[in-house]
């Protein structure tokens, strides 16, 4: 088989297919695994009663089973999930949204895909255009999603420590410069993989600066408000006709039905719409179908607030306390603030081997995690804080998180032990 370069972009070994290879084996395989690797989504029993309630209406409506499965939407999406999405998002958030400025894809996934290929790359004009991640670590999905070489530039964050075992990253804003080849800026918030949540006043200054420039600033919203509302500190959603915003029903719990969607000028939503009918005629109906009377309803707020939100911020701070009391004062280890997603972000300093070792290493010991270095895209100088951290999903349950960490610590002692033999062994 001869490729091209589209066909070697895709198929050379990338982070993504290394960690949802992991997943995947972890979920089918006999061996118990401590499984604090990849993105699932925690099984929630009333989110779980939501959505069988709402299965079992459709299929109690006469019709609408059918409809569902047997009809494909229009390009743009589903128009009443559209018309539902952009009242929702006029009511709660106030942002002037119509339905002209939402569109629908398999899943944020595709979405970025298209928007940095969209954006980014050779332009016919021979020009370049180059897409800008502010701070770094960012989201492992995007590393390989650009198919010409070279589009992703970044910048490292500054680091504040806030006690001995927590930190927080913030974007060097004195560093960030939308240099004339940047088509668009990008940030995840809350931040897959670190937790952080971007300040307000982070925010207003990239969009600020990317106007300047008269290019987007896009935000993953995956994590974020209205919806699944897995943010633990108050921030200000934003948007305006320069910022492209991307959600997803995944982390409601729906990961399944790969359904992303995107809200931005007219201008990009009739784009995407464009590249959906090429790429997929239309999206998947059965997502959108389950969820528009609970946007209509507001249902879904309710259960973002009261439901999801108040279980994962529980979660994170229980796994961080087991985090303490594992790793107690002989590990050098800080933990990333979680203020948001589903994800701890552990920073070893002074590990004497790199997290990919660590990583491998656990993995015999039936414990998954992602080592830091598959976060770290774009950026022009290497950064040996790359290899020195760790995510960990703290969704799973509480047994296994807990189980998980006692084990990663266990670990991290071993490879401290041995680094003293070795060093004793050398003096002798
Ligand atoms: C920050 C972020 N963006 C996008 C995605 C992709 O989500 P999906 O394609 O399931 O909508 C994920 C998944 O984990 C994520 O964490």
């Amino acid at each position: 088989m001869r490729l091209s370069r589209f066909g070697e972009k895709l198929t050379t070994e990338s982070g993504i297919l290394a960690l949802m290879d992991d997943l995947g084996k972890a979920l089918a395989g006999d061996r118990k695994k401590y499984m604090l690797g990849g993105g699932n989504p925690a099984h929630i029993p009333q989110m779980n009663a939501l959505w069988r309630d709402r299965m079992q209406r459709i299929l109690d409506t006469p019709g609408a089973f059918e409809r569902m499965l047997s009809n494909y939407d229009p390009p743009q999406g589903n128009p009443a999930f559209i018309e539902a999405l952009a009242r929702l998002l006029n009511r709660r958030l106030g942002w002037p949204v119509e339905p002209g400025n939402i569109a629908v894809t398999n899943g944020s996934q595709t979405s970025f895909f298209l928007l940095f290929n969209m954006l980014g790359g050779t332009r016919s004009d021979g020009s370049h255009g180059r897409i800008l991640f502010p701070m770094m670590p960012e989201y492992i999905g995007y590393a390989d999603q650009a198919i010409d070489p070279a589009v992703f530039t970044a910048h490292r964050p500054v680091i504040e420590e806030l006690d001995r075992h927590t930190f927080k990253y913030h974007v060097d804003l004195q560093a960030i410069a939308v240099d004339a080849d940047i088509a668009a800026l990008c940030v995840s918030r809350p931040t897959n993989p670190t937790g952080n949540v971007l300040t307000d006043e982070e925010l207003t200054y990239l969009d600020a600066i990317a106007r300047q420039a008269e290019v987007p600033l896009i935000i993953d919203n995956a994590y974020g408000v209205p919806f699944p509302g897995m943010i633990f500190e108050p921030a200000t959603p934003l948007w305006n006709e320069n910022i492209i915003v991307a959600m997803s029903l995944s982390k409601l719990g729906l990961p399944a039905t790969r359904t992303g969607i995107i809200i931005a000028a007219s201008e990009v939503i009739n784009a995407v719409t464009a590249c959906n009918a090429v790429l997929s005629l239309a999206n998947g109906s059965i997502g959108q179908t389950v969820v528009t009377p609970l946007l209509e309803s507001g249902e879904i707020l309710r259960a973002s607030e009261q439901i999801i939100r108040p279980y994962y911020q529980r979660k994170s701070q229980q796994a961080i306390g087991w985090i303490r009391e594992a790793f107690s004062s002989d590990i050098d280890y800080r933990v990333h603030r979680c203020e948001g997603s589903l994800f701890l972000w552990v920073w070893f300093r002074n590990l004497p081997v790199s997290t990919l070792e660590l990583y491998r290493r656990l993995k015999r010991r039936n414990t998954i995690v992602v080592p830091g270095r598959y976060f770290f895209f774009g950026l022009d100088q290497p950064w040996e804080h790359q290899d020195q951290c760790i995510r960990l999903n703290y969704a799973m349950d509480d047994s296994d998180v807990r189980m998980g960490i006692g084990l990663i610590a266990d670990e991290v002692r071993r490879v401290q032990a041995e680094r003293v033999g070795e060093d004793r062994n050398s003096t002798l």
